[in-house]
């Protein structure tokens, strides 16, 4: 869960670190380090426990001279506590290695065994740190004579020595290493964690993932598990563990840089929920019409004939984006086809009953989450087939499945997902439609009519972004309320659970969603006077129970703000209101979450928290 860059090229070698660092903080962000070659092949190495702007002020103060190959790490603990210690890069005894990794070594503690017994001295409290030492052996071992040997001669020892490290592995990493004595080489392996290599002129790139150096380059190669590079100013060259050469295409990325900075606003977070109309638009266009026809077929390869034959529907996800497989379900079983929703790590047993028949819809934005990816393979062990619904293209999940259903929302940086989640419930509004209509659930002009109804969804969300404001004045009344309940039923029960999970995301505060029909059952009993209640009641078969459990709030004494449309504010008794444009009952959870986004930050904004980076918090978490 951490955010790895290496650089080979010309003196600029720091400033590429530092620029791509900064773009990965969201992969974590507790402490951060950079290790380069000087033009007298002598290691700089500097670290600080805490973000990327005070590594940057670190190196502004003490510049490197002449270095031309490098390495940077933004990190999120796993082990060891975030210090300054154990913020990478780790070197060896000798302080020639240096390395970066992201992911878990399982076998740590036994490879450190062996090497404090051979006399190894360590600095940290990191798994990490046993790769540098491990690499340190390996060159000894190989039996490298000093000084009179030129650097490049040495590169040949240096990968071979960093292939049979690899190879003492166990574990998920990304990792690159970089050797004083020969710095005309970067090398990179990948096992469970991402990694991708950026083919400049004269000069390369690795990274976690490419928004680190989008500036520089948008030509990518993306590396599969069991891969090394060797990265050499002038080329690359690609290899299995085993050491055969490998050959590799690269792609061209589309994203523009400049999508994934701030653009004028605060925080990404309220650019990302700007952005939301298009993401839902990018994700749809082209995609839908004729429903139940062939159009997955050519871009995902499933065909009309699949959609009619899978049993049912499982999705798998973590976080927000498992709150969009919720409305998954709801929207599916909607249409009379069996469907399922699971959070992504208590998936296990459910995955033997899944069966064959079966369609698993994983979604993740970052396509990276362990946890999901975990399920994925115990869901084809089980012989199910699995579509990703993903955002990152070239990610493990899109590797790993069998379909793939890009949701096109750019780059999102902010920890707490907005716009990758209206593209995940865009992709599944589209998938439920083709499901709907391949099976004769759609007939006569209602599939047309579905396709076109979801096709106004981009300009109602705008509509709804309009009310920034408005929902701003609520939020900012609440500000210091320390307890939130976030109640809806059938297609926007889930946006209640995503209500709830925004605000304790980024404001830090205590929060439920609930179906609105279960409060009696208990949690109406924490309602005190004051206490806001958070109610999503739009038009449709769910309003007139909701408009109940409404007033059953506010005669204990709850301060009742409703999310309603024109035509179910007439019905609603609430303290406050947020009016939303209308739309058929299925397709509301596309706006209600809106608000409650903007909710979220708001309070957020008020209480001075980290939006964009929480506290505990990880965009990308590539752990179990
Ligand atoms: C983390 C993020 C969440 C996200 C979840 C799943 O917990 O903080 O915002 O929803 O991971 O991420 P994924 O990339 O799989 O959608």
């Amino acid at each position: 869960m951490c955010g790895i860059t290496g650089y080979i090229g010309g003196d600029k070698t720091t400033d590429v670190l530092i620029d791509g660092l900064r773009r990965l903080e969201y992969r974590g962000y507790d402490s951060c380090g950079l290790a380069a070659v000087d033009s007298k092949n002598s290691l700089y190495l500097k670290r600080v426990s805490g973000r990327v702007d005070a590594l940057d002020k670190l190196v502004a103060e003490d510049p490197v001279k002449g270095a031309r190959a490098g390495v940077g790490h933004t990190r999120w603990a796993t082990h060891g506590a975030p210090s300054e210690d154990n913020a990478h890069p780790h070197t060896d005894c000798s302080g020639q290695v240096v390395v970066v990794h992201n992911g878990i070594i399982e076998n740590y503690l036994e490879l450190k065994d062996r090497l404090l017994a051979s006399g190894h001295k360590f600095r940290s409290e990191t798994d990490t740190e046993v790769i540098a030492h491990l690499l340190e052996e390996k060159l000894r071992s190989l039996n490298v004579q000093a000084a009179a040997v030129r650097s490049d001669l040495l590169e040949p020892v240096f990968f071979e020595a960093f292939r049979r490290t690899v190879g003492d592995l166990k574990g998920s990493f990304a990792l690159s290493a970089v050797w004083s004595r020969c710095p005309g080489m970067l090398l990179a392996a990948r096992m469970h964690s991402p990694l991708v290599v950026g083919l400049g002129e004269d000069e390369n790139f690795i990274a976690s993932d490419v928004s680190a150096f989008l500036k520089y380059t948008k030509r990518v190669v993306f590396l599969n598990d069991g891969e090394l590079a060797a990265v050499r100013r002038d080329g690359v060259d690609y290899y299995n563990f085993a050491g055969k050469k490998t050959a590799k295409d690269s792609v061209t990325i589309q994203w523009d840089s400049t999508m994934a900075e701030k653009g004028g606003y605060k925080h990404f977070m309220l650019k990302e929920i700007h952005e939301q109309a298009e993401a839902v638009e990018n994700t749809l266009r082209g995609r839908l019409l004729p429903l139940g026809g062939d159009i997955l077929r050519t871009e995902v390869g499933l065909s009309a004939a699949d959609l009619k034959a899978f049993s049912s529907v499982q999705f798998l996800a973590c976080g927000t984006a498992h709150h969009a497989g919720l409305v998954g379900r709801a929207l599916f079983e909607n249409f009379g086809i069996p469907a399922y929703a699971d959070v992504a790590s208590e998936f296990s047993d459910r995955a033997k009953l899944t069966g064959k028949g079966a369609l698993v819809v994983a979604v993740s934005q970052s396509g990276e989450t362990a946890d999901t990816l975990f399920a994925v393979r115990e869901a084809k062990a089980s012989g199910a087939r699995v579509l990703a619904i993903t955002n990152t293209v070239g990610s493990t999940l899109t590797r790993e499945s069998d379909y793939v259903l890009y949701t096109h929302c750019g780059p999102e940086i902010g920890v707490a997902s907005t716009k990758a989640f209206l593209g995940q419930l865009a992709a599944i509004y589209l998938l439920a439609g083709h499901f709907a209509a391949a099976r004769g659930r759609l007939p006569g002009g209602d599939a047309r009519r579905y396709a076109e109804d979801l096709l106004k969804v981009p300009r109602l969300i705008e509509e709804t972004l309009e009310k920034e404001k408005e929902i701003a004045r609520v939020a900012e009344t609440f500000s210091s309320s320390d307890h939130f309940l976030f109640i809806s039923r059938h297609v926007n029960y889930p946006i209640a659970l995503e209500g709830a999970l925004k605000i304790k995301e980024i404001a830090y505060v205590h929060a439920e969603g609930y179906p609105a029909g279960e409060m009696k059952h208990g949690p109406i009993a924490i309602i005190y006077k004051g206490m806001p209640v958070l109610a999503i009641a739009p038009s449709g078969r769910a309003l007139e129970l909701m408009a109940g459990n409404i007033e059953e709030a506010k005669a204990r004494g709850a301060d009742v703000v409703a999310v309603v449309d024109p035509s179910s504010r007439k019905l609603v008794k609430a303290s406050r209101y947020i009016t939303l444009p209308e739309v058929s009952e299925l397709f509301s959870p596309l706006l209600t979450v809106i608000p409650l986004q903007i909710f979220a930050y708001y309070v957020a904004l008020a209480k001075k928290c980290d939006i964009d980076k929480p506290r505990n918090l990880a965009k990308s978490v590539t752990v179990r």
